[in-house]
């Protein structure tokens, strides 16, 4: 049985730590106690802190949007899995496609983070997903294998048991273009598919595969009651507290009817 994680990823948003702080209130406020679904933020780095104090005494995790592989020295610019740890960080998003793409950053480079990350014992969210070309060539399952065994490449059974995965196809971000639930659950079946060669069952039966491309509190309770569907990863519609929490709330009534 896999606990649904509903992350919120706010990219490069909002602009100031007033806004961030009133923002994180509302989802925790919203949630309460409730641990039925794991719940997750993920403000910009310069927010992590205001945001983990705001979230003191909730269930709801702290995400970064991205780390560095190295721990420390002479690399401007970056953050390491520790720093991440010691502003309260629990999770750690790698290679979302606004990285893969927009930086340059390959499945190597992800690899290396997401062994950075479990070395610093934060949760990994790993990202993947095609391109609208790909997906229009048919390449799909080829793209998502070559990210799939590039950026998991050399963990064990028990370090992947602890790994999140988020299947974004990129022309489904922040386009209002969803994959429908079939769509979706049919790649979420190959990525299970494979991590059941790859990792064996018991491994696969574990992973939380969350699903993200413009996710709406409308469209959620299809999406997360596919059977391979676990959790969402939520861009737009994490900026509203309500939105976010329309989202949770689908989570929920999905475990409540015994997914
Ligand atoms: P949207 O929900 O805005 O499409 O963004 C999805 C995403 O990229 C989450 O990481």
């Amino acid at each position: 049985m896999r606990t649904l994680l509903i992350a919120g990823n706010w990219k490069l948003n909002p602009t100031t730590a007033e806004a961030a702080a009133l923002l994180a209130d509302g989802v925790k406020q919203g949630l309460g106690s409730a641990t039925d679904v794991h719940v997750a933020l993920a403000p910009p780095f310069v927010f992590l802190t205001k945001v983990d104090q705001v979230l003191e005494g909730s269930p709801i995790g702290l995400a970064a949007q991205d780390l560095y592989w190295e721990n420390n020295g002479a690399f401007t610019g970056e953050v390491s899995g520790p720093m991440l740890v010691d502003v309260g960080c629990t999770h750690v998003i790698i290679g979302h496609s606004e990285r893969r793409h927009g930086q340059g950053e390959t499945s190597g480079q992800v690899n290396a983070k997401l062994k950075a990350a479990l070395a610093a014992k934060l949760i990994p969210i790993v990202c993947i997903g095609e391109t609208k070309d790909e997906r229009l060539a048919e390449k799909t399952e080829e793209v998502l294998l070559e990210q799939l065994v590039g950026s998991l490449a050399g963990l064990s059974p028990e370090e992947m048991a602890g790994v999140v995965l988020a299947y974004e196809p990129v022309w489904a971000i922040g386009t209002g273009l969803t994959a429908s639930p079939e769509q979706a659950q049919a790649v979420h079946a190959f990525i299970r598919n494979w991590l059941t060669q790859t990792f064996g069952a018991a491994t696969a039966g574990r992973v939380v595969v969350q699903y993200g491309g413009s996710v709406k509190p409308d469209n959620a309770a299809e999406l997360l009651g596919q059977p391979d569907i676990d959790g969402a990863l939520v861009g737009g519609a994490a900026l509203k507290a309500g939105d976010f929490l329309g989202i949770i709330k689908a989570g929920q009534d999905v475990m409540a009817r015994g997914k």
